[in-house]
């Protein structure tokens, strides 16, 4: 991941060591780690390292605009900060700091159904409207209830997350014991959160409470990797099928995006069971290890429903040389997952907003050198070589 700074952090790569710094072992490798051997998750970076740009000069490009309309709402750039579950435990209330950023930059927050702030939370904390996540649960009226108070707090937009019928196998939260609750294990974690003194008093101590939030009532013992993954297990429902897609559309009014497709037929069968858009993820290489990058599956998708859906993508992405390439291969938008959740552990809110402005900039210089004003104008022909695969 390369670079280093004397001054301040710039880039994800720079707020990921500060956050490895800052947050106890299982938790720094719970945000950072992906399935098995992270063959996808390097996959999903180097897909982006591996395409190349078009320097175009001598266009008039004094009037660039990176603004751009999602699910009908004006954005700053074609960016939303993922879902990323029990982002409360990295900072104190981690998904208001985070919302509070993503909207001082003008873009769209998405709460997980396991963020640590709850629906209320979050809307107290956030002066636009924000997306939310959803998982399937066995218990259909969990899910209407969950359902009823997003709509109440006015989420427009609803990802549907696809690709978790069964958790993937992520190995440094085994090695480190993350998911067990011996008292080795236990000892270990007490000695972890011990040496990390920053974030016992932020977060252990000051960040209460830690149950998630959309879910305090439901999940027993909540705040332990081990309590949630157990309940993940017994809770989230692996039967799910398009059908439940169907019935989703007619409870859910506003937009709903399914997130997690990589293959162009499922598309189509998202889109055919009514969903507004996909959202082409292998959910940041932490489910089916060896799987295709994102960025080299969105050509296929956006050609097979991008007539009739919103294609965004995710993973991977690490600047906003990497957001203009996947709007050039098509996406409407990119979600970044791991590079806010760094930024947040290392410095809160402002870690988050200073590295969103970065990655604006770095997509009005990339728009710039390509020759374009708008993002409507940002198109195939910016990239040099179609990656393969
Ligand atoms: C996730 N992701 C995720 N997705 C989702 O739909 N619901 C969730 O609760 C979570 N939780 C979660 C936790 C952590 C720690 C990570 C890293 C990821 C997946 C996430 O939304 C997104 O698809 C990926 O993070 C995108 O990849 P990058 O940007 O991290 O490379």
């Amino acid at each position: 991941m390369g670079g280093t700074y004397s001054v301040t952090p710039v880039t994800p790569a720079d707020y990921r060591r500060l956050a490895e710094k800052r947050l106890p072992r299982f938790l720094f490798d719970y945000i950072d780690g992906g399935a098995n051997a992270e063959i996808t998750l390097a996959a999903n970076v180097d897909g982006f390292r591996n395409i190349a740009l078009r320097q175009r000069v001598m266009r008039d490009v004094s009037t660039i605009d990176t603004s751009t309309m999602l699910t009908g709402e004006k954005s700053a750039m074609p960016v939303i900060l993922a879902p990323i579950g029990m982002a409360g435990m990295m900072a104190r209330r981690g998904e208001a700091q985070a919302v509070r950023a993503a909207n001082e930059v003008g873009l769209p927050f998405t709460l997980s159904t396991v963020g640590i702030c709850d629906l209320a939370e979050v809307k107290r904390a956030a002066s636009k409207p924000f997306w939310f996540q959803l998982y399937m649960m066995r218990d259909r009226g969990v899910v209407q209830e969950l359902l009823a108070r997003a709509e109440s707090v006015g989420c427009t937009t609803l990802a549907f997350t696809v690709d978790l019928a069964v958790t993937g196998m992520r190995h440094r939260d085994l090695r480190n014991g993350a998911l067990s609750s011996s008292l080795q294990a236990r000892a270990v974690k007490a000695w972890e959160i011990g040496s990390h003194p920053q974030w016992l008093v932020d977060v252990a101590l000051r960040g209460k409470p830690h149950g998630f939030g959309n879910l305090a009532d439901r999940v027993p013992d909540p705040g332990r990797l081990e309590a949630f993954t157990a309940w993940v297990a017994s809770q989230f429902d692996s039967s799910v099928t398009w059908k439940d897609i169907e019935w989703l559309r007619s409870v859910w009014k506003g937009k709903l995006l399914i997130k997690g497709v990589l293959e162009p037929d499922d598309a189509k069968s998202a889109v055919a069971a009514g969903a507004d858009g996909v959202i082409v993820s292998n959910h940041g290489g932490r489910q089916l290890d060896s799987v295709a990058s994102s960025v080299s599956k969105l050509p296929h998708i956006v050609e097979a429903v991008g007539d009739r859906a919103d294609v965004f993508m995710d993973g991977g992405v690490r600047s906003g040389i990497d957001v203009f390439k996947a709007v050039a291969l098509g996406a409407k938008g990119v979600l970044i997952g791991r590079p806010w959740v760094w930024a947040l552990a290392a410095r809160g809110q402002t870690g988050v907003r200073d590295m969103l402005a970065v990655m604006r900039q770095e997509l009005r210089i990339a728009m710039a050198l390509s020759g374009v004003n708008s993002i409507a104008e940002i198109g195939r022909d910016a990239i040099d070589d179609l990656p393969r695969g």
